[in-house]
């Protein structure tokens, strides 16, 4: 599946991605903001996540998917759907830092987004954000996306408990 959002495309992940994701994604403001990206990410670090993605695939019961947001061939950032059970989905994304704040990610959410409701006839798209996340809140009002409420202690991270704020999409 491959989805055409401007210069850019949302396409699975393969092999020979390994140099682009890393490149992109090391960098502790996005592993910072993020759940399960860790730092330092490295090559060993890609191609276990291009692995588990080829695997995914090929797995009729998957809950998850995820895209490369492609440019010219190259990874710049990633985003995708888990905990799909075909009413809803949470969705989760990066963005290489030297891309920030071009509108590339509200774009790709909106389309993936569409995907979801249209194309798997999701009613319900939700993401979980970080409250110092101020970008990634915003990203997703820009996307339609309502606030729900902050869920108190919704996650771990770095050890501690961490709140995080609820936004979703419906129909
Ligand atoms: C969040 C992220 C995906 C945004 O992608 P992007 O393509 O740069 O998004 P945008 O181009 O829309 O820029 C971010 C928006 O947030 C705004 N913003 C950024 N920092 C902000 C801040 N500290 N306070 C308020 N608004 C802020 C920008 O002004 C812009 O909004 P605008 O278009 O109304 O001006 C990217 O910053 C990222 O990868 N962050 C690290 C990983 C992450 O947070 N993932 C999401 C986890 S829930």
């Amino acid at each position: 599946m491959e989805i055409k959002v401007g210069r850019y495309r949302l396409r699975p992940f393969r092999r020979g991605d390994e140099p682009s994701i890393a490149e992109n994604i090391n960098d502790r403001k996005i592993e910072r903001y993020t759940l399960n990206i860790p730092h330092p990410y490295g090559l060993k670090e890609a191609r276990q996540w291009v692995d588990f993605n080829r695997r995914l695939a090929r797995d009729p019961k998957a809950t998850q998917v995820n895209f490369a947001i492609d440019l010219d061939g190259r990874v710049i950032g990633g985003l995708g759907m888990f905990r799909m059970n075909g009413h809803s989905a949470e969705i989760g994304y990066w963005l290489g830092v030297k891309y920030w704040g071009q509108g590339i990610v509200p774009r790709a959410v909106k389309a993936l987004t569409r995907y979801a409701m249209k194309a798997l006839g999701l009613r319900r798209v939700y993401a979980k954000v970080f409250p110092v996340n101020k970008a990634s809140a915003r990203v997703l009002e820009k996307c339609g996306y309502k606030y729900e409420g902050r869920m108190v202690k919704a996650d771990v991270k770095h050890g501690r408990p961490v709140d995080a704020l609820l936004f979703a999409r419906t129909r």
